[in-house]
């Protein structure tokens, strides 16, 4: 026999960011993070665990090419949803496993992403939170999705925000342990529908510094990041959750613009400094910042990740067709610095 559980998870994109670890192992931030989950018929992890008497080691495919499972973080979710695995009853299939049979039971495992895998659009994030939630299914954990997303951290960190749709907020915590470092929605996916985001995809090739070795280095290096892991993003994020309950645009739109682009500043206040954002990802930032001037009150947000691709929010579906024709103005398809693809989020948040 084989049980087999297939789950979608979207990805997350943060609006407050997280940049920097009190604990590597734990996974365990500097900073509270806000994030919006995405529609997931856009970008999205498909993850089906399977589990079989015949399945004699544990194995996984990414996009269709088996992947190593040595890595510790992959290890310590394993170990986390094992431990807390119950009585698994399948009347017709004859299929009974017990609590302790899941620590000798083998998994198959097989994930697709709908995008480009690290090229900073944040695949790790959809990546561990289904393959967290569609073993918790398998195996019948009684957990609900903030604790599991204490699990789905320790895999990445930015996986917790995935567990939610609409609004999340994962609080750092202050425990040494991880226990209250988990992800809690603000706000459903309903709450704030008329917002549109568009992915300008710059380069779908793999990022040179991934987030955990860029991370790493600017707490090593950085001036600047204690500053804002303590002063300035506290701040933002009671100003952030004011701006989401009471949709209020233009601050939301301030205040993610200024969060991206103070962790691209940690960013190049690291030594050897990291440059995620190259001279397209700058002149798109220019093409918005221009327009939103010229309209008196911002009509697109903009923000990037550990890449080049910028993630745009309009405010409105007019807004977005306008951002598109301009983008399309500005890169038109045959010039040198055309962009890859677009992504465009329908009622995306
Ligand atoms: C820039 O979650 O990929 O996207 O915890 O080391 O796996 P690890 O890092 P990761 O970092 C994401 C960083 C970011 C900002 C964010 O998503 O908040």
């Amino acid at each position: 026999w084989v049980l087999m559980v297939t789950a979608r998870t979207p990805t997350n994109i943060a609006v407050i960011k997280y940049w920097g670890k009190r604990d590597e192992t734990l996974i365990l931030p500097i900073n509270d993070s806000i994030s919006v989950t995405l529609d997931p018929s856009h970008l999205c992890t498909t993850t089906t665990v399977s589990v079989s008497p015949s399945f004699d080691q544990d194995r996984m495919w990414l996009n269709g090419k088996e992947i190593s499972l040595q890595g510790g973080r992959f290890q310590s979710c394993l170990r986390e949803i094992r431990a807390r695995a119950q009585d698994v009853e399948d009347k017709k299939k004859g299929v009974c496993i017990k609590k302790e049979d899941w620590q000798k039971l083998h998994l198959h495992i097989a994930s697709y992403n709908n995008f480009p895998t690290a090229a900073g659009l944040a695949s790790s994030a959809a990546g561990l939170a289904c393959l967290v939630f569609s073993l918790a299914k398998l195996m019948n954990l009684k957990e609900d999705n903030s604790q599991l997303s204490a699990i789905a951290r320790q895999g990445s960190g930015s996986a917790c925000r995935s567990l939610y749709g609409g609004f999340v907020k994962w609080d750092m915590g202050k425990e040494d342990n991880g226990s209250d470092s988990l992800a809690i929605q603000l706000a459903d996916e309903k709450h704030w529908d008329e917002l549109v985001i568009i992915i300008a995809v710059v380069s779908a090739r793999q990022k040179e510094t991934s987030s955990t070795s860029g991370m790493r280095d600017t707490v090593e290096t950085s001036a600047l990041i204690q500053h804002r892991a303590k002063e300035v993003v506290p701040k933002r994020i009671v100003q952030m959750e004011k701006a989401i309950q009471n949709r209020d645009f233009p601050s939301f739109a301030r205040l993610a613009c200024t969060d991206s682009n103070q962790f691209h500043a940690v960013c190049l206040d690291t030594y050897p400094p990291i440059f995620y954002m190259n001279d397209t990802s700058h002149r798109i930032i220019s093409c918005v910042e221009k327009w939103n001037r010229a309209e008196g009150t911002p009509q697109v947000a903009y923000t990037f990740d550990a890449g080049p691709n910028a993630v745009m929010i309009a405010r409105n579906r007019k807004t977005a067709a306008l951002l598109l024709q301009r983008l399309l103005y500005n890169f038109p398809p045959e010039s040198d610095t055309n962009l890859d693809s677009y992504i465009i989020g329908d009622k995306s948040i």
